[in-house]
C-alpha cells in the first residue's frame, strides 16, 4: 500500500512526496529535475526544497488507473452506481460479484482519487447533501445508460453511531436525502448500508417511508461480517428495495441462508502471515480490552489506528499481557477489511486510516451483490 498524496496543510508535493507519488527515491527526482523530466516547480524554496501544486502534479502526470476487481461484467446483471462510494469497498464488492459499476460520487477528495485509481472508472467529487445538484450532475449518467442503473450507498454513520450523544445529527439526513435521489431516479433496484443502530432512529425511518411511496418493497437486514467471509466482527444494517416484492423476499431469504455458521477469526484469513498471535487496538476507554487474539474475529476496524500508548493499564479480557502485542498497520487492517493486493490508497496515512476504517468490508459487499445477483436471475 502507497501514502502518495500532497501534503496535507499546503496541498503541495515536496520532493519527498512526489518520490512516493511515482514510486521512487527522492534522489531520482533530484536527477529528473536536473534532466528536465519534471515539471516545473510551483516554488523553488519552501522548507527548503521545490514544491508543485496538486494541479501540476494532476496535469503532468496521467492518473494511476487499475481496475482491481478483474471481473468482466455479467451482461445479465444491471450496471450500478454508488452514493458516498467512498473509497470504494461496497462498489468493489460489487464488481468482485460480476456487476457493472458504473460511477461513484463522494465529497472527499482523497476518497475519490482512490476510488478512481482503485475500479476502473470514474468516481466524481460531489457534495449529495445538496439534493437539486445531486440530481442535475447524476442525470446525464442515468440518461446515458441503456437501463436505468441500481443505486448502493452507505450514507455516513457518524450520526447514528455513538448512542445517546450525537444520534442523529446533521448528517442522518444524508439518509433521508439518499433515499429522496433513490425515489427520483427509481432504479431497478437500491442497496443502503447504515450502521446497525441507526434502525431506531427517525431520519432512517423517514427514509424507509419514502423509499416505500415511491413503490418499493423494503426489508432490512443486520448482518455481522464476520459471517459473510470477512475475519472482522462488525454489523451493519442493509435495505434492499425492489419493485417486485417476491425478490426483496427472495434475497432477504438467501443473506440469512448463505451466511457462514461460524465467525471467521483473523487466524482463518491470514494463516500465520501476520506474525504474531496477539495484537493491540486502542479501545475508546480503559474499561474495554485492547489486546485481541488471531483466533477470534477482529474487533471493528474504525478510522483512526494508535499506537501502544505507554501506561495501557491491561484488561481482564485481554487475550495476553500487553508484551506479547503489536499494534496492526494501515495494509493489515486495509486487509482485515478485505481490501485485495494491489489496491492502492491516495492519501495521507490519517486520510488512509479513516478510508479504510469507513468502506464496507469488500468481502461483505460482494456476499450482497452475490445474493442480489442470484435473486435477479432466478424466475419468481
Ligand atoms: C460510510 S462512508 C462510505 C464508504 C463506502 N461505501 C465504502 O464502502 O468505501 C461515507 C462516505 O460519505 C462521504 N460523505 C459525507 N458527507 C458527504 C456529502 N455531503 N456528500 C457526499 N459524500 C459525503 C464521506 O466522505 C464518506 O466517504
Amino acid at each position: 500500500m502507497t501514502n502518495y498524496g500532497p501534503d496535507e496543510a499546503t496541498g503541495l508535493y515536496d520532493v519527498k512526496r512526489l518520490a512516493a507519488l511515482l514510486g521512487v527515491t527522492p534522489a531520482t527526482i533530484r536527477t529528473m529535475r536536473s534532466r528536465n523530466q519534471l515539471p516545473v516547480a510551483t516554488s523553488e524554496n519552501i522548507n527548503g526544497g521545490a514544491v508543485w501544486a496538486q494541479e501540476i502534479v494532476d496535469a503532468y502526470f496521467a492518473p494511476k488507473r487499475n481496475n482491481v476487481a478483474g471481473v468482466e461484467p455479467d451482461p445479465e446483471l444491471p450496471q450500478v452506481v454508488d452514493l458516498f462510494s467512498g473509497c470504494g469497498g461496497l462498489s468493489l464488492g460489487f464488481q468482485f460479484a460480476g456487476f457493472d459499476v458504473i460511477h461513484g460520487f463522494d465529497n472527499w477528495q482523497c476518497a475519490v482519487d482512490t476510488y478512481t485509481a482503485n475500479l476502473g472508472h470514474d468516481g466524481t467529487l460531489l457534495d449529495l447533501s445538496d439534493v437539486q445538484e445531486t440530481i442535475r450532475v447524476l442525470k446525464p449518467t442515468f440518461e446515458a445508460a441503456e437501463n436505468t442503473p441500481a443505486i448502493i450507498g452507505g450514507p455516513p454513520c457518524q450520526d447514528f453511531s455513538s448512542a445517546g450523544k450525537r444520534v442523529e445529527g446533521q448528517r442522518a439526513d444524508l439518509t433521508e436525502k439518499y433515499a429522496y435521489v433513490v425515489s427520483y431516479f427509481e432504479p431497478p433496484f437500491f442497496v443502503m448500508e447504515n450502521v446497525a443502530r441507526a434502525k431506531g432512529a427517525g431520519a432512517y425511518q423517514r427514509a424507509l417511508d419514502t423509499l416505500r411511496a415511491s413503490g418499493y418493497f423494503v426489508d432490512t437486514i443486520v448482518l455481522n461480517a464476520d459471517r459473510c467471509g470477512v475475519p472482522q466482527t462488525r454489523k451493519r444494517l442493509i435495505a434492499v428495495g425492489f419493485k417486485d416484492e417476491a425478490k426483496t423476499k427472495r434475497i432477504m431469504e438467501l443473506l440469512v441462508e448463505n451466511q457462514s455458521d461460524t465467525p471467521m477469526t483473523l487466524r482463518d484469513y491470514f494463516g500465520d502471515r501476520l506474525g504474531t498471535d496477539h495484537y493491540y487496538r486502542h479501545p475508546r476507554s480503559y474499561a474495554r480490552r485492547g489486546v485481541f487474539s488471531i483466533d477470534e474475529p477482529s474487533p471493528t476496524v474504525r478510522g483512526v489506528n494508535r499506537p501502544i500508548p505507554a501506561g495501557y493499564p491491561g484488561h481482564p479480557g485481554d487475550s495476553a499481557p500487553v508484551a506479547q502485542a503489536r499494534p496492526l498497520t494501515t495494509a493489515e487492517r486495509a486487509e482485515i477489511q478485505t481490501f485485495p493486493p494491489g489496491f492502492t490508497f491516495v492519501g495521507s496515512r490519517t486520510n488512509t486510516e479513516q478510508m479504510v476504517g469507513n468502506a464496507v468490508p469488500v468481502r461483505l459487499a460482494k456476499f450482497i451483490g452475490d445474493q442480489i445477483a442470484t435473486a435477479w436471475k432466478e424466475d419468481l
